[in-house]
């Protein structure tokens, strides 16, 4: 949900502050974009160059840097999906709450539009001053979400209710945060992708030029949408950006059944977009085989195949909730046969591409597609990168749970 999220964390002076290291490493592992701004306190607590390490990103402490340039602080409050604030001393959300503008943090976030979300930290009697919970309330009313405070041993050896929310509940907070009203929050998506390897001894295999591009693709749309996303992903170099994705790799045909069908079952939405390569081997050489002696450039052996497992197919047959898409990428009579594999693999929607078009199929960045959905109807789509091609995908599939 984090993924490329643009996220301004200022941090103020409290004891808590040492546990923003944990959070940017946290926010940042999870594909989030991170700025930090330090008040003057706050750098008592943490240094500077800790987060700046942490966050991949220089970290702002004034108004101006030490080359006396403006740290713009109007464009940082627009560049930013959320400003999250933590900790927040009792001496900040005063100035918050009564609009004092004394530091770069506060002028941000007078200036944001996008939403504020704090967490207080404080020993528990400021944290239950009647002074403390008014500003709370005021910045409730300015639209700001508190994250509340956490109970427990606080840094003045009492216990009770002050400690800044765990690092790991911010996170998730964040999460829960991004993912409201997204349309396919709840809904578990499994999408395999990418061609199979079928060894013939350890060095040589049978595969194909499916790149997983257009897997890749619609795995980080979905999850773009909410979705929690499994990805089952053949031999690939595509890199998953979307640290979200739960990554599965497999090698074989074999390899790819077993994981796509034992993520079937909780799933709701499942892509099968593989090129799963259509024979193995019947007999796997251990070893390496070798050339027979005296063997010379022309002469024949002879390889026993055998079909694989139809992975869609099994899927089509054992289906119950699941919305099921397959792909068929043809190179004569696209329409006819993408129709002829929806009705026997019992899919609801089956992607129709072109393997020889320019600009379409396996190993490039594009792809034109047509969707067939089980009444037959046809939508075409123009070429268009596989991203985008993956968007129409999806738009289609919230159309047809809507
Ligand atoms: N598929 C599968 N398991 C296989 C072969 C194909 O799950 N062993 C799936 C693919 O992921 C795709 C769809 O079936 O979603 C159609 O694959 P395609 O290779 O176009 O067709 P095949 O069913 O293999 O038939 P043919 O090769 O004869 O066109």
């Amino acid at each position: 949900m984090l993924h490329g999220k643009k996220i301004v964390l200022g941090v103020t002076g409290g004891i808590a502050a040492y546990k923003c290291a944990t959070l940017v490493r946290l926010l940042v592992k999870q594909g989030a974009d991170v700025r930090v701004i330090l008040t003057k306190a706050a750098t008592d607590f943490i240094t500077p160059q800790t987060l700046s390490v942490l966050s991949k990103n220089e970290v702002l402490l004034d108004f101006f840097d030490k080359d006396f340039n403006w740290n713009n602080h109007v464009h940082l409050a627009e560049w930013a999906d959320v400003l999250l604030i933590a900790p927040l001393t009792a001496n900040t959300l005063s100035k918050m709450a009564n609009g004092a503008c004394d530091n770069i943090l506060l002028a941000t976030y007078l200036s944001a539009k996008s939403k504020t979300i704090v967490a207080p930290a404080m020993d528990l009697d400021m944290y239950k001053h009647p002074s403390v919970i008014k500003n709370l309330s005021t910045l409730k009313g300015y639209g700001n979400e508190i994250i509340p405070a956490e109970s427990g041993e606080l840094a003045s050896g009492l216990v009770g209710e002050g400690r800044m929310a765990e690092p790991e509940n911010i996170v998730s907070y964040l999460e829960d945060f991004f993912s409201k009203g997204l349309p396919l929050k709840g809904k578990k998506a499994l999408v395999n992708a990418g061609p199979t390897y079928e060894p013939i001894d350890p060095v040589r295999f049978i595969g194909n030029r499916s790149s997983g591009k257009m897997g890749v693709a619609l795995a980080e749309e979905l999850a773009a949408k909410g979705a929690e996303v499994t990805l089952v992903l053949g031999p690939s170099h595509v890199s998953i950006t979307n640290k979200s994705i739960k990554l599965i790799k497999v090698e074989t045909g074999d390899q790819m059944y077993d994981a796509t069908l034992s993520g079937f079952e909780l799933s709701d939405i499942v892509i099968c977009s593989a090129a799963v390569a259509d024979y193995k081997a019947v007999n796997k050489s251990e070893s390496k085989l070798k050339k027979q002696k005296g063997a010379k450039a022309g002469d024949r052996i002879n390889l026993e195949l055998e079909i694989t497992k139809d992975i869609l197919a099994e899927l089509g047959r054992r289906k119950k909730q699941q919305l099921l898409i397959g792909f068929a990428l043809e190179t004569d009579n696209l329409l006819e046969y993408a129709k002829d594999k929806l009705k026997a693999k019992n899919l609801d929607l089956v992607v129709a591409n072109w393997a020889n078009e320019k600009g379409a199929g396996f190993a490039s960045d594009t792809n034109k597609v047509s969707l067939i959905d089980k009444h037959n109807k046809i939508t075409n789509f123009e070429l268009k990168a596989k991203q985008a091609v993956a968007a129409d995908i999806v738009n289609h599939i919230l159309e047809m749970i809507k």
